[in-house]
């Protein structure tokens, strides 16, 4: 047998360019399908035109390419348990999957769910309540005499938009009325009202076998639209990697308080996980609270902390599925990264795809990571509202922002939008 691994890594975005980039390195990377992929990832391995959500056509792929090992990059795959289905079939059960099982999965899939396991498990976050559509009254009632601003969060996934933040008590008793009426179809029957954390965020990586733990490099994104962090949510407008203010005493904060409690707590409950848990954390007065957990990589955190990342990742899995990840040295590189997002005009909100990209061979001393792009003949034309995430690596992250800022001006495609502030409040 081929000492190689061949890999299928399915997700379509900038975070599975990155993963594609970095799995591509290893000596030990045979063959690397992407599904569905885009123009970027081609670059890296082929391509398959395949829905990460359809288990029949995976398991398809999977076989008939002789893969070894799956690796999951978005979390709707995992939240409808890829993991437990390929656990279930015998002509997949020794094919490892990259990513934790239905059950681990729920502590992104279901914010009641992490909500009650961190109150389980003492770990420190916002304080909360959850109410269902037969709760209505006492749920407006709770709100009636809640601090503000108060935090409204649907229970289940919708695409980034199920939490709001509201700074009047009508306002959040119109949210919640909104919400339990199916405002978010399925995912806001069950709805989460906590209290406002105020402090500055960042995001801890965690790969885990569910007994053993390494930490990733840490990183810090940029979500809203507008300079300044105003305007609307996106998915991620830019990152920095380190972010300067999570110093070695905050992490050992996050390490004790937070992780290792999270880990005895997959344990307790006999969840099984092999995977990433991404820790979206706030700091407050010095302290570490949990604002939510991720089952996957962030996007696009991912692109500045796989270019910080020395190890070879094949080689890290291996040992993650053999379960000799606790003798892992994680190689945290020493320099920086930023990475600025180029978005479709009108991004988050409508805008036009098929618009042709130019530049990219014009780029110097930074990685593109394709997001939303797709080869159309001889060209590549946008295919997203998040296009192209521009990382550098330099000593600090403003000398590697001013590069991400070259190289952005250097490509372009119609209406083109970024910010120029990545890591501005740093
Ligand atoms: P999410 O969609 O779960 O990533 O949450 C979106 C954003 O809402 C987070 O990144 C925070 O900026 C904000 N947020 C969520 N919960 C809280 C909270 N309890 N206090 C303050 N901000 C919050
Ligand atoms: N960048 C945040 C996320 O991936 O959810």
């Amino acid at each position: 047998m081929s000492t190689k691994i061949n890999i299928l890594l399915l997700g379509g975005g900038g975070r599975e360019h990155a993963f594609a980039w970095k799995l591509s390195q290893s000596p030990i990377c045979g063959k690397l399908i992407i599904a569905p992929g885009n123009a970027g990832t081609a670059l890296h391995g082929r391509n398959v035109a395949l829905n990460p959500n359809d288990f029949a056509a995976v398991r398809q792929v999977v076989l008939e390419e002789q893969i070894h090992m799956v690796v999951v990059g978005p979390e709707d795959p995992l939240v409808n348990g890829i993991w437990d289905f390929f656990a279930g079939d015998p002509a997949l059960a020794s094919i490892p999957v990259i990513g934790p099982s239905k059950a681990g999965a729920q502590l992104e899939g279901s914010k009641a769910f992490a909500k009650a396991f961190m109150a389980e498990q003492g770990i420190p976050t916002a304080a909360y309540r959850e109410f269902t559509a037969s709760q209505l009254e006492a749920g407006l009632a709770y709100i009636a005499q809640h601090t503000l601003p108060v935090v409204l969060k649907a229970d289940g996934l919708a695409a980034g938009k199920g939490v709001v933040i509201c700074n009047t008590i009508p306002e959040a008793q119109e949210e919640l009325r909104n919400m339990l009426g199916g405002k978010f179809g399925e995912a806001s029957n069950r709805v989460v009202i906590e209290e406002f954390l105020k402090g500055i965020e960042f995001s801890v990586f965690v790969l885990t076998d569910g007994r053993s733990y390494k930490i990733l490099p840490v990183a810090k994104d940029y979500k809203r639209i507008g300079e300044g962090d105003t305007g609307l949510n996106t998915g991620g407008m830019g990152a920095v990697s380190p972010p300067p203010f999570v110093t070695a005493e905050l992490m050992q904060k996050v390490e004790t308080r937070i992780i290792q409690p999270t880990i005895a707590g997959i344990q307790r409950r006999g969840i099984k996980y092999q995977g990433f848990i991404f820790i979206g954390l706030i700091e407050v007065g010095g302290e570490p609270f949990v604002i939510e957990y991720n089952c996957r990589m962030g996007d696009p955190e991912t692109e500045v902390v796989l270019p910080r990342l020395d190890n070879d990742l094949v080689a890290v899995f291996q040992a993650l599925v053999r379960g000799t990840l606790a003798g892992v040295g994680v190689k945290e590189a020493t320099h920086a990264a930023t990475t600025v997002m180029l978005v479709s005009g009108g991004y988050p909100g409508d805008y036009e795809k098929g618009k042709t990209i130019s530049g990219l061979e014009n780029v110097l001393g930074s990685l593109v990571f394709h997001a939303g792009t797709q080869q159309k003949g001889d060209a590549i034309v946008t295919n997203g509202g998040r296009v192209l995430a521009i990382t550098t690596c330099a000593e600090n992250f403003r000398e590697a922002l001013k590069v991400s800022l070259k190289n952005a001006a250097r490509l372009d495609f119609e209406n083109k939008y970024f910010r120029r502030d990545i890591g501005f409040d740093l």
